[in-house]
């Protein structure tokens, strides 16, 4: 039966109209109606097609997503070719293809079209009267693979032209996958346990290539078109310049970031901006495409090889490069950090060679997948250390090995461990000499002795004079004298600071210690619990967990460092050498942290500053913000509306009430009264 006239009208006006919306939508980035207005466009037309299924046509809005997963692509053949591009990789090179064009046009001058060259793929779209009917892979040039389903799902593709162009014609772009869409996909995979893809490039060309197009459709994909290929009966304007806006006209999505010049210097101008610039771009590109502008002069200028000479790709300096990734190396930073590097066969990366590159922790090799033996894509981008972005599957082996972290330091062999939530593993002996000079360092600083810097602590140990923070107080003058610059004075001085340091109190030792999460405020509070170095040792983690403001990482930490025999060793040593190991009394408050041991507890408004303002000032001065009222509670701030229930519990400990006014004096911001 055939279908009634007004049905199949209503159905093309709203095929039309989504068309249009999907064009304001995506290419133009400014909707005209509301989601909600699209939506029950596409649900009165999804209805109509259901019910008059021989009404749907493949350029229907509807048939973006859907068709069955194929077992393969069929070639297909690319009526004019897709060609590539001569590079370009500094200005002299730039300037020598101008004036080779310059040349060959026998000194005519001609205007130029300067695009981004974005880092995709290359695809091929065709439509016959106005309608895509192919979308094919670039392939070799001539032949690419029919992915004509996955291209319908990227919503910026137009599947009907918004006004009739040509009879047949090959529209050509890039379809890429923005930085966002990418870190998103990758994040899931991680999340999934799946391989993750090396770059947004990469990611594009995985996605536009999966037999099954719903998949393409969720990876967010999009298109910045740039050109067209073969075109029967129809024409396009005669510049590159006008033929981007025309293809814009048309419904295609183009880059706006585009511009037309007259002379080679303003061409290069471009290319600075750009190079400075496409960092902020959320796309990847690979540099600019420096097109001469008038069609007539292509033909002219012809193609060799498969490169035209009326364009040059003028590439941003090299900042990835494949090599061999030869062994993982582990360097132990000075908090006893391990810091896995890959050592690389020599690599030129933006004109520096590369030989070794960071890998920055097991989670990422691990995610990654890298391992021992592969080939590596590595990245020098500006100033930024290298690093090893990803493996290269296709090119394994067999023979690849996978890391393992060590379970003992490289360096001393003290046990390794990864604190809960750590992305880093750490060795556990203070004395490793990897760490010993850094450790040395804060020791004699967190200790205050006067005198021992930065360079007579590497004088000490590169002569071998002290092995372990504790030899410090083992030395001797005559040692001292055996150092180059030393004098009788300066000896007598350091020896006599070093004496001196002795009498510090258990808060500075556990400071000096470097015990990772420990600094000053922490060792106050861990020492006025604890009060002795003995009473310490036998903590466990609840009992540091007790503090208020001590976290499990802390917590954990601390009894790491006291269990490891190395520590213990070290403990005794200093023990031996007379160190003090109490905290005495009273608590010494360090100038500046008057609220150091003082609980806050806050309730009602207050006129002068808002809660979380009043909470990081108690924080700056030393003393600890909460949120609720116990025992350990000093004071209970109380504004207007307090509320009841910390009151009846400060009433129940005791806690000491203040006013607001009297919370700003104590302070130290009294306003007045
Ligand atoms: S023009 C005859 N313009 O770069 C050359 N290419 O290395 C036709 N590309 O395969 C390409 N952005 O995938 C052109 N604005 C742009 C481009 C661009 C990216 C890619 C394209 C091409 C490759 C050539």
């Amino acid at each position: 039966m055939p279908v009634d006239p007004k049905i199949l009208e209503r159905v093309e006006w709203l095929r039309k109209e989504i068309h249009y919306h999907n064009y304001r939508y995506y290419v133009l980035d400014s909707p005209v109606i509301s989601d909600a207005e699209y939506d029950a466009l596409m649900r009165e037309l999804r209805d109509l097609e259901a019910r008059y299924p021989e009404l749907i046509t493949p350029d229907s809005p509807t048939q973006r997503v859907g068709a069955p997963p194929a077992e393969g692509f069929a070639e297909v053949e690319h009526r004019q070719p897709m060609l590539s591009l001569a590079n370009a990789f500094n200005e002299e090179e730039f300037l020598a293809w101008y004036q080779r064009v310059r040349r060959l046009l026998e000194g005519e001058t001609f205007a130029m079209t300067c695009e981004l060259k974005v880092d995709g793929l290359a695809v091929s779209l065709t439509y016959e009267n106005g309608v895509l009917t192919r979308g094919a892979t670039r392939g070799d040039g001539y032949r690419g693979e029919d992915v004509t389903n996955n291209l319908k799902t990227v919503k910026s593709i137009p599947l009907r032209l918004l006004k009739p162009a040509a009879a047949f014609m090959e529209v050509r772009g890039e379809v890429y996958m923005s930085k966002d869409a990418f870190d998103r996909l990758n994040q899931e995979r991680a999340r999934e346990g799946q391989p993750l893809f090396a770059n947004p490039r990469n990611a594009a060309a995985g996605s536009v290539r999966q037999l099954d197009s719903s998949i393409t459709a969720r990876r967010r994909l999009d298109i910045w078109v740039y050109g067209i290929g073969a075109i029967e009966g129809g024409e396009h304007p005669p510049t590159q310049w006008e033929t981007l806006q025309w293809l814009r006209e048309l419904g295609f999505r183009t880059n706006p970031n585009t511009r037309r010049v007259a002379t080679p210097q303003e061409a290069i101008d471009y290319y600075r901006e750009w190079r400075e610039k496409h960092h902020d771009l959320p796309y990847e590109t690979d540099g600019v495409v420096v097109k001469v502008d008038p069609f007539a002069l292509w033909s002219r200028l012809g193609v060799v090889g498969r490169e035209p000479r009326w364009a040059v790709a003028y590439k941003w300096p090299a900042t990835q490069a494949t090599t061999r990734l030869l062994s993982i190396g582990i360097n132990v930073g000075r908090t006893g950090r391990l810091n896995p590097y890959a050592v690389l066969e020599p690599v030129q990366v933006g004109g520096v060679t590369v030989s070794k590159a960071t890998l920055h922790n097991e989670d990422y090799i691990k995610s990654r997948d890298i391992r021992i033996g592969d080939w590596v894509i590595v990245e020098r981008a500006g100033e930024v250390i290298p690093q090893v972005v990803a493996p290269i599957p296709a090119r394994r082996t067999g023979q690849e090995q996978e890391f393992r972290m060590p379970t003992t330091c490289p360096v001393c062999g003290a046990r390794v461990v990864r604190p809960e939530g750590e992305a880093f593993a750490f060795c556990t002996n203070a004395s490793c000499p990897a760490q010993f000079l850094e450790r040395l360092i804060h020791f004699a600083k967190a200790m205050e002795i006067d005198g021992l810097g930065e360079q007579w602590c590497r004088a000490f140990v590169e002569a071998g004079l002290v092995r372990d923070v504790a030899d410090l107080y083992r030395l001797t003058k005559e040692d001292l004298l055996k150092l180059e610059r030393m004098g009788d004075k300066l000896a007598g001085n350091i020896l006599g600071s070093i004496q001196k340091s002795k009498t510090r109190p258990l808060s500075h030792l556990l400071v000096a210690l470097g015990i990772y999460h420990v600094g000053t405020v922490t060792a106050q509070q861990i020492a006025a619990k604890f009060r002795s170095m003995e009473r310490l040792l036998s903590a466990s983690v609840e009992d540091l967990l007790a503090i208020q403001g001590i976290g499990p990482e802390t917590a954990e930490s601390v009894v790491a460092f006291f269990q490891e025999a190395q520590n213990q060793r070290l403990i005794a040593k200093l023990r031996e050498a007379g160190v003090r190991m109490e905290e005495g009394e009273p608590v010494p408050t360090p100038a500046g942290l008057p609220l150091v041991g003082k609980v806050f507890c806050f309730t009602g408004t207050l006129a002068s500053m808002t809660r979380s303002q009043a909470e990081a000032r108690v924080k700056a001065l030393g003393g600890i913000p909460t949120d609720t009222v116990t025992r350990k509670t000093t004071y209970l701030v109380v504004g207007t509306d307090p509320g009841e229930t910390k009151l009846t519990q400060a009433r129940k400990f005791g806690t000491a009430l203040l006013t607001e006014e009297e919370f700003l004096a104590l302070i130290g911001e009294k306003k007045g009264g």
